[in-house]
């Protein structure tokens, strides 16, 4: 369970303050797979990284599986995050130096996995990448290193899975390829997800989407029943 209390983000800019995300109160029961849409700048990266501990919001709280993320230190914060939360990135982050194989590897390793590497292999076979086990992220395009991306974060079989939109990159097949893969480890292991994409299409195969505009949320429904946005 995802839980959001009064959470929101300022940030400086020259002498003024300006609201990325307006106070927020969140609850996404465990096992549900939310998206998130809005447009461009609304704040949907913002609200995700907040999610996993990777920003640190302005006022709130975030609680995870009914850990206050926000109240710990940074070494139980990154053992914690390591344990529970997947995230996909909207620029990938692969480690430059490392290669696909090692990419995927490493978050399993931190935890001490014994079967790391035939765990990587595995994976990177089931994102269509096991011609490419040796490749630096230079030698991938876009669409492989976002789907080393999506390997690593399913690495640890994290109980959560933030997602910041993972297909965006991606040409249909592979988009699907990836979407298909994310909902199966939703549905099968029971991983709360959030993604946040554009695809209102994908959208509608989750369970709930919740539309932000301007840092605030504009619309939160279950996403069959997604209807045009008030006007203004
Ligand atoms: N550290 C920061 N300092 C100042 N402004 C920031 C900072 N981080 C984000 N912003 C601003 O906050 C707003 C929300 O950014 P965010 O990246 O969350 O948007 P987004 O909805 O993910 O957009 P996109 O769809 O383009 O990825 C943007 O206007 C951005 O310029
Ligand atoms: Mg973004």
């Amino acid at each position: 369970m995802i839980e959001l209390k009064e959470l929101s983000k300022q940030a400086i800019s020259g002498q003024s303050r300006l609201t990325i995300l307006h106070p927020l109160d969140l609850l996404i029961p465990a096992g549900q797979f939310v998206a998130i849409l809005g447009p461009s700048g609304s704040g949907k990266s913002t609200l995700l990284g907040l999610m996993a501990g990777l920003d640190t919001p302005t006022t709130g709280d975030v609680i995870l599986a009914g850990t206050s993320i926000t109240r710990l230190g940074e070494d139980a914060l990154a053992a914690f995050r390591s344990r529970t939360i997947g995230f996909i990135f909207q620029a990938f982050h692969l480690v430059p130096t490392a290669t696909a194989l090692e990419n995927v590897q490493i978050p399993m390793e931190i935890v001490g996995r014994r079967d790391a590497k035939r765990r990587a292999r595995d994976l990177l076979a089931a994102v269509g990448l096991s011609e490419r086990e040796h490749h630096y992220p230079s030698q991938l395009s876009g669409g492989e290193q976002q789907r080393v991306a999506i390997a690593r974060a399913f690495a640890n079989e994290p109980s959560i899975l933030l997602a910041d939109e993972p297909t965006g990159n991606l040409d249909y097949t592979n988009g699907m390829r990836i979407f298909e893969l994310l909902r199966q480890l939703n549905q099968e292991a029971g991983t709360t997800l959030v993604m946040v994409t554009h695809n209102e299409e994908l959208a509608r195969a989750a369970d709930r989407a919740i539309t932000l505009r301007d840092g605030r949320v504009v619309r939160d429904n279950p996403t069959l029943s997604i209807e045009p946005l008030p006007s203004g």
